[in-house]
């Protein structure tokens, strides 16, 4: 088989998926309330439950996603994206940008979260390595567009700090490519996986993104 029917062979597996994933995208973005509509408070528990899940959570779910991979090249990329998640300390600058914009979490915003956020925990937990990779390019790909609200909400909190915002929304287009060629690899190993469990992390994620926007 020539290089060129390979590589039509591996998009055909997962350009459906990509699709699917854009698609769950810009409907989280087209559900998103105008900055100018939303209080001073309002914009102040999105910052706040959006670094909850984030500034914790993020290094861990994609370690989980590194555990659970079989694929020596589906691990390299996802390691390349952890080293600079460390090596970069996205934790602090989140934290930078969360206290910039006078969002520190509180008690009520993380028990805000917490339904949504333990499901989240708890499928990560499973380490099912197809579904596991699926969950992070959307998260990569959401996060990376979503950069562009997150910083106007910020500004309108009277910030400047956006070097947050300013990395994800770059950096992240090359991790959620990375992420899509990590689910290639991952995917020649794997049996063929129903829907809804290939994208059951997707849905609960979903949940959870939701659920920054709009406290329960
Ligand atoms: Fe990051």
């Amino acid at each position: 088989m020539s290089a060129t029917a390979v590589a039509v062979v591996n998009e055909s597996k997962t350009a459906p998926i990509q699709a699917y994933i854009d698609r769950e995208i810009d409907d989280l973005l087209a559900s998103l309330p105008e900055p100018s509509r939303l209080s001073a408070d309002e914009r102040r528990g999105v910052l706040a439950r959006y670094a909850a899940v984030l500034e914790g959570n993020f290094i861990y779910w994609m370690t989980g996603a590194y555990i659970s991979a079989g694929s020596d090249e589906a691990r390299a990329k996802i390691l390349d994206n952890l080293r600079e998640e460390v090596r970069d300390c996205h934790p602090g600058m989140l934290r930078r940008f969360t206290i910039a914009a006078h969002a520190i979490p509180t008690g009520d915003d993380a028990q805000d979260v917490y339904a949504n956020l333990m499901s989240v925990r708890q499928f990560i937990g499973r380490l099912s390595p197809v579904p596991t990779v699926v969950t992070m390019a959307f998260f990569e790909g959401f996060i990376q567009r979503f950069m562009p609200y997150l910083a106007d909400l910020a500004r309108r909190q009277g910030s400047e700090e956006l070097e947050y915002t300013d990395v994800h929304g770059i950096c992240d287009i090359t991790h959620t490519q990375e992420l899509f060629q990590a689910l290639e690899a991952e995917m020649a190993l794997a049996p063929s996986i129903p829907p809804a469990e290939m994208f059951e992390g997707v849905g609960l994620l979903r949940a959870l993104i939701h659920n920054i926007v709009v406290p329960n």
